[in-house]
């Protein structure tokens, strides 16, 4: 067991009608708010009318149109520079984990005096940020319970995971209500994201019974709930139980102790994601069973075994090769069966930029120094293998 230094400062207020407390936690921060969207789910579901409401004796500063894989330019510019100019006391956050990203890298720049890029791509340390309050409105990325926003910069293609202790929402509000209305597509998305950051987490080399058995858990709640919310969108405990599994995807709770896995998924999808502005879920979602069938050896395979043991109940007497290699094609089967399309020319990605993404992935991830180390040559190959 590894030593760790943990510490989550956020807030969490969780259930139907909570919203009831934005008032009060809302003030205890100031009176000047930016509030942040995206492009109008917010409003098709009443939350923006109710939260415009509820802070009516605040002054509110609006920085909507934050796009999926939230952009550097405009949204996080302009979100500083509403910050700075009207002297924003706090930033309230309504929507997805990419309106509470962009939040995030918007609470450092509002107080630094150079181009937010420094901080983002950390040749600056940032020494302060403005205190975040968010409304997650989908289960997906745990960004409502971790230090961390991933920001995209369309001319250089980079898409960086951003992350400070600073960056911790003060206090993160989840009602699972608000998540009824997201599209099978994006629960399904959120399912394989989450699902990710567990695996991320558990292929590691050194881990404990207790961080197994938790994220096993967590791995079967993820499937058994995404399917009940495509089936019944609004099957309250279903999506209440989803939400509370993503929240603590991101966080480090599942790890403590754990040796580093260098999130190998995490590395090669960001670089989908930015050339091709794909989902974030979908992508992982199909590079997933591809890295693992590409990284299955001698070295990695006890942990499959465990993996398909446990979460999908393989047979523990089968020769350990195929216990693993079921537990992938489990793990595909599974992605395919919520409606995520499994291959990278189901989501507009051909093999003419293969090559320049695996490049700017071994050059920019250090996935040389994974739990199963990647070169350029293995993540080239797990691309090819993903078409
Ligand atoms: O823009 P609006 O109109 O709000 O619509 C959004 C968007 O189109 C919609 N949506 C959100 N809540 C809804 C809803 N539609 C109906 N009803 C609701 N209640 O869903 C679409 C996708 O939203 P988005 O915020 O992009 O999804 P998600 O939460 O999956 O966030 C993805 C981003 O998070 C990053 C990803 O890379 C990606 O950029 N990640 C952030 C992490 C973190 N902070 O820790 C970790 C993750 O690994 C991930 O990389
Ligand atoms: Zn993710």
């Amino acid at each position: 067991m590894q030593n760790f230094d943990y510490m989550t400062p956020t807030r969490l207020i969780f259930g139907k009608g909570v919203i009831s407390k934005l008032p009060e936690v809302m003030s205890s921060f100031g009176k000047k708010i930016l509030l942040t969207y995206g492009g109008g789910s917010i409003k098709k579901i009443g939350l923006y009318d109710k939260v415009k409401e509820l802070l009516k004796d605040s002054e509110i500063y609006e920085l909507p149109g934050i796009q999926p894989n939230p952009k550097y330019d405009p949204s996080v510019l302009d979100g500083v520079r509403i910050c700075k100019e009207k002297n924003i006391d706090v930033i309230l956050s309504v929507g997805g984990g990419s309106v509470l990203d962009c939040t995030k890298a918007i609470a450092a720049g509002a107080k630094y005096d150079g181009d937010p890029w420094d901080l983002i791509s950390y040749k600056v340390k940032a020494k302060a940020a403005l205190p975040i309050v968010d409304i997650i409105t989908l289960a997906a990325t745990g960004s409502e319970y971790d230090s961390g926003g991933v920001i995209s910069r369309t001319e250089t293609n980079d898409k960086i995971g951003y992350v400070d202790s600073l960056l911790y929402p003060a206090v993160s509000f989840l009602d699972p209500t608000y998540t009824f209305t997201v599209s099978k597509k994006q629960t399904a998305a959120g399912c394989a994201d989450a699902m990710n950051h567990i695996m991320e987490q558990y292929f590691c080399e050194d881990s404990t019974l207790l961080n197994d058995g938790f994220m096993e858990a967590g791995l079967k709640s993820l499937m058994v709930n995404a399917r009940k919310c495509l089936d019944n969108p609004e099957d309250y405990t279903a999506r209440a139980e989803m939400m509370l599994d993503c929240t603590y995807g991101c966080n480090g709770i599942y790890a403590l102790g754990n040796s580093a896995s260098g999130w190998p998924c995490h590395g090669m999808e960001h670089a989908l994601s930015a050339y091709y502005d794909i989902t974030h879920g979908e992508g992982l979602a199909i590079i997933t069973p591809r890295w693992m069938k590409h990284i299955l050896s001698d070295k990695t395979v006890d942990r499959f075994v465990k993996y398909g043991v446990n979460v999908f109940g393989i047979d523990s007497n089968l020769d350990k090769f195929d216990i693993a290699n079921k537990a992938i094609d489990e793990t595909y089967k599974f992605f395919e069966s919520i409606g995520i399309p499994m291959h990278l020319k189901d989501v507009g990605i051909d093999e003419s930029r293969l090559g320049e993404m695996a490049h700017h992935v071994a050059e920019n991830e250090g996935l040389e120094n994974a739990w199963a180390p990647l070169n350029e040559q293995d993540i080239l190959d797990i691309f090819k293998a993903s078409l």
